[in-house]
This record gives C-alpha cells, structure tokens and sequence, in this order.
C-alpha cells in the first residue's frame, strides 16, 4: 500500500470509526468446554471423562521419513517447560504416537487421547505437524513458557478429534522492505503462524524502501538498493526527504544462505515460501542499483517511506529490453532458491504516469499494439509470466494484474476487495481472497487514541467475520486467504507482533475450520486463553484493543455533542465519566446515547468483562470529540 492511498484512507479513518459496528458472525457451534481451546477450532471435538498425564515423552513415528523434523519439533515444544527428555521409541507403547492413516486428506489428522497416552493419525507430515499443534494446545498453557515451571500436571483431556483445513491457502504475509526484520525474527513469525495452522508464509522482499535479497548475477540490487537513511518516530508518509551526504545506516538482505535457513525451518513447520519481487511498481530500490531502468531519472535514494508518488519514478521501464534482461536473471535465481511452485511478481499501484510520456515506453506500444497504459502493463506483467514459467513456476499477483488482460495461468491475490477475486475466478482463474476490508493487518485494531499511529480500521470481529468464498463463484477456485501485515508502521519485531495477533488468529480460523465451526463469542472465549499462551511464549499481542469501546460522536441541533458507545464483545460493559475522574465500574455505565454537559472538557471511558477491568481506558478531550463529531 502506498502513502497516496493511505492519505485517502486516513481521512476516511473516522468515517470507518462510526461505521465500524462489528458484523454479523457466523454461529453455530456449541461454546467450547473450558479445557478445550483450540485456534483454530476443529472439525469435531469429543470430551471423554479423564486425563493423561505425561511424565515422559516417549514417541513412537511409524513414517520414518518424518521422524527426524517431527523429534526436532516435539523436543523444541516439549522440553524447554517440562524438564523432560523427548525420546523415539520403536514401540508403540508410547506416550505419543504417530502413525500413518491414508484415509487423511492433506494436512489432515485424528488425534486421541486415552488412558494409553496420544496418538496422531495423518497421511501427510502436514497432518502430523498440526496433531502436534494441536496437543500443544490441549496442554496446560505454561507447554509455551521456554524455561523449566515447576507444579503443572503435563495433562490433556482425554479427547476425540477429527481435523481438516478448509483452504489450501493459509497465508500470512510480512513486509520486510519498509522496515528491515532479522532472518531470526522472520524465523520466529513463521514459528508463531504455524502454530496455527498458517501453511504460507508470503515473504515481502522487494519494495521502494529496500531491496532485501541477494541476487548473485545483480549485486547492484543490495549493493546500492538495500540502505536507506534512517528516520525515527513521527509519522512515516510525512519523513522529510533523503538528501545527499546522509549516513544511509538503515536496512539489511538475507543472503542466499538465509534464504536457505529460512526455507528449511518453514518446511519443518509445514509452511511454505513465497517470495514476493514487486514490480513493475513499488520499484525504487531497484531504479536506484540500475538507473538506467527509468523512462527518464530514477531517485537518488532508496525512500525512507516519505510521499513521493507522482513525483519521483518507481516504475521499471516496461519500453526497455534491459529491464527484462534483468528480470530474467532476477527470477531465475529467485526459482532456483525458493522450491515453492509459485513466485508473486507484485503488479500492484504502479504509478504510470512517466509511462506515458516515456518514448521508450511510446515505441514499445506501437509494436506491440497496444492501446494504453493498462494494456502496456498487461504486456510486462504477461512477459514476466513468461520468464516465470520458463522457470517452472507459476505466478501471482495483486489483483492489479487484471488491467489491461490477465495472463493465461495466473493466480491473483485480491486485495481491493473481493472484485478482483470474483472477475478472476469467473474467467477460471486461481484466486486467493486478501481484501483491506478483513485481511490487513497494518490497520488500526481499535480505538486509534490509544493505538500506535496507522491508518484506517481493521477490527478482530471483521478478521472473523470474513468469508473467503464470494456467492456465485465456484469455491474451488478459492485458493483460501491471506492476512498482510505491511510494515510502513512497524519498525519493530515487537510491534510485528502485536499488530498480528489477535487478529491472525482469528484469520486462522476463518482459513483452517469448516464454517459452521465459526463462533465469535466462543472465539473470543479461547483468545483469552490463548493470552495466556502468548504470555507465557514471551509472544507480543494486543490484549486490549478488541476490548476498548466504538465511540461515534453526533453533531446535535443544540450545538452539543451526542455520544454513542459500543463494543465488539456482546458481554463487555462499559463506563464512563464526563468529571475529569478516572472511570471505573462504579461510575456511569453506558447504556444509551448521551449528551456531553455544556461544561464538561473530557469524555474518559473504562470497559469490563465478567467484573474485570479490560482495555485501556480512553481519554478523549472535547477537541478530540469536536474532531470526530458526523
Ligand atoms: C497492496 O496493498 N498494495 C497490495
Ligand atoms: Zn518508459
């Protein structure tokens, strides 16, 4: 997403606020048992009376070509909090049990849990994977704490579970370009999505605020492409420009051994790799290393996320033959480092305007018959796709790469609504369902005064309200979903963190269960203990947000303000005060819509579930109330 845009949402920011009623959530499921918590919640889940308790981690895995990556996961998962040593047996009685079941679908498994201990039944290591998670989370919530606790019973329930996706597509994606996050750190976000059940992980790699991999045959990519100047703090779109002598101190790329590390540590979790080179926009830190790539003159500086569209080119040249011999080499390498089938070229916001007026870029459409600006995209975007499949992959796009035609094959990531998906998959395209509307998770999560500054709004009931499948379009043509955590706002890891869970979790859900399984208030129920879970791994997420109150100010005919107050959780109760003190459950609860007294100068506000303080308390002063007022 780029500064233009999101000026324009950000201004729509408080029109969102007072639309930003959760939606209707599919129900149906019965609320879960108390010991039973899981995300995303399984096809089907019997409680029997009783409990095992380990004392020893002994496992049986009869497939032995995954024993070596499933001992590497239990020990990482097992030992750390329980003291035990995990140990392969080559008997079945053992604590847990692997064992093959071609009756599975892909990622698929049963798990039971009885007086003998656990066993996994799956037909793939991707079924296995996800039994393991689950046992994860039938353990006591301290399994996630990495140092020994002492006086927890190692006990799950006895138990019944079948267990599928509904989506082949599970994605995550994270933004590495705008800020710069470790090879460890992108480790630890695939470790944390995989523990619910994601099986993507989009990698982000290439973007006008850095070029972050190596490309052997191009080394002016990271050479020149990979620094910017550092900027700190304030708000990004606004970072005053780069200027010539500045330190360019800021960024980093992962090394084609990285690469490698990566890939190996997602495959164990049953994530896949998907690298994203984006072009032909979103292009500076590639215009940088080669200039000569400009229709005219290519930036100076890498951006350091300051506004620059229409402005400054960050489009390759789609009238100059070099920059598909750089392509070429480019997605040559990338194929050879990355084993997953497709590679995602990007295709999104390019500003084409520099086209237009670029003699290059003239003569290119008058040989090629091309009408305008769309369709000379159409032309780089299917010429790109070429050189993919001349590597024995195939491609995705935004959903941007519908203008102008889409090339035969093509898979497209539908990101501006669900339009691009239903256009695409009516023409018998592969689609993968990733709206702003439910997906992004860049987006404010709550009440903005008391969030880190971003644009626009994304609720955690509107990630779980999302349904991935469009009326009137064929659902195997849905790949599945993909939440986006762009990075413009994310300096660190920390804050990676937070902005993904809650919300990912929910997404999981909407990925991985049957859509009957769907339940907000019981979700809600299990995101608190999954809390816990987070706590304890020492795991970043926002506790509050879901919790702190929609507050839609009125203009009234009096001249006063009209307030109205709401909650995404149905049994949240909310207080407030008008008096400058600061609210709790003994001050007015809401329950209708209010005037704001003549006199009064601040609106403060405290919500509670079950008798428990939870979110933050908001503080909002008249001007900011004035501010909001429709
Ligand atoms: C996008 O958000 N530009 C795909
Ligand atoms: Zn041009």
């Amino acid at each position: 997403m780029n500064a233009k845009l999101i000026t324009a949402l950000s201004s729509l920011l408080l029109v969102c606020q007072a639309f930003a009623a959760p939606a209707p959530v599919a129900s149906g499921s019965a609320r879960a048992r108390e010991s039973i918590t899981i995300i995303p919640a399984p096809v089907e889940v019997i409680q029997n009376a009783g409990d095992y308790e380990f004392r020893s981690f002994n496992v049986f895995i009869e497939n032995e070509k995954y024993s070596g990556n499933l001992m590497e996961m239990l020990s990482s998962k097992l030992e750390g909090a329980t003291g035990y040593k995990v140990s392969l047996s080559s008997s079945r009685k053992a604590d847990i049990r692997f064992v093959e079941d071609p009756r599975q679908p892909v990622d698929g498994y049963s798990l039971t849990a009885g007086k003998n201990g656990v066993t996994v039944a799956a037909s793939t290591y991707g079924g296995h994977f996800y039994g393991f998670q689950t046992l994860l989370q039938l353990l006591p919530p301290e399994i996630k704490s990495s140092s020994a606790v002492a006086s927890v019973e190692w006990k799950v329930p006895f138990v019944e579970i079948k267990d599928s996706p509904r989506f082949p597509w599970r994605g995550l994606m994270l933004d590495v370009s705008r800020h710069w996050f470790t090879k460890e750190e992108v480790m630890k976000y695939i470790d944390e999505l995989a523990e619910y059940k994601f099986n993507i992980f989009h990698w982000h790699l290439t973007d006008d605020q850095g070029w972050r991999i190596q490309i052997e045959s191009c080394p002016e990519l990271t050479d020149r492409g990979a620094m910017r100047a550092t900027r700190i703090g304030g708000n990004w779109w606004e970072f005053e420009h780069p200027h010539a002598g500045e330190p360019l101190d800021y960024g980093g790329f992962y090394t084609k051994e990285d690469v490698r590390e990566v890939i190996e540590y997602a495959a164990k979790r049953n994530v896949s790799v998907m690298p994203e080179i984006d072009v032909p926009g979103h292009s500076t830190a590639a215009l940088v290393a080669y200039p000569e790539l400009a229709c005219f003159n290519a930036p100076e500086f890498v951006n350091v996320g300051h506004r620059f569209y229409g402005e400054e080119e960050n489009a390759l040249c789609p009238g100059n033959e070099k920059t598909f011999e750089i392509l070429d080499k480019v997605f040559r390498e990338i194929a050879e480092m990355f084993p997953f089938e497709y590679i995602d070229i990007g295709g999104d916001e390019c500003f084409r305007g520099f086209w237009a007026t670029c003699p290059k870029c003239a003569k290119r459409m008058e040989e090629e018959h091309l009408s305008d600006m769309a369709q000379l995209q159409s032309y780089f975007v299917k010429r790109v796709g070429k050189i993919i499949e001349s590597y024995g992959k195939k491609m995705i796009g935004w959903d941007e790469i519908l203008d102008g035609g889409l090339a035969d094959n093509a898979t497209v990531m539908s990101w501006r609504g669900m339009d691009g998906g239903i256009r695409a998959a009516q023409a018998g395209h592969h689609v993968i369902m990733t709206p702003t509307t439910n997906c992004y998770l860049d987006l404010y999560q709550g009440e903005p005064s008391v969030e880190p500054v971003t644009y626009s709004m994304l609720r955690l009931s509107s990630c779980y309200s999302f349904e991935p499948v469009p009326e009137g379009v064929d659902p195997s043509l849905v790949l599945g979903g993909q939440g986006n955590l762009w990075a413009e706002a994310v300096p660190v890891f920390r804050h990676a963190e937070y902005m993904t869970w809650p919300r990912g979790w929910a997404l999981s859900e909407v990925f991985w269960s049957q859509k009957d399984r769907r339940n907000w208030m019981d979700f809600v129920d299990r995101m608190e203990h999954h809390f816990q879970r987070a706590g304890e791994a020492d795991i970043n997420f926002s506790a509050n947000s879901v919790y702190n109150a929609l507050i839609t100010v009125r203009n009234c005919e009096d001249g006063g303000l009209s307030i109205e107050l709401g909650s995404e959780i149905d049994d949240v109760e909310i207080y407030y005060t008008v008096d400058n003190t600061n609210p709790d459950n003994h001050s007015p609860k809401y329950t209708g819509p209010f005037s704001m007294p003549r006199s009064a100068c601040r609106l403060k506000i405290q919500s509670y579930r079950n008798g428990r303080k939870v979110g933050n308390m908001i503080y909002l002063t008249l001007d900011d109330l004035k501010a909001r007022a429709i």
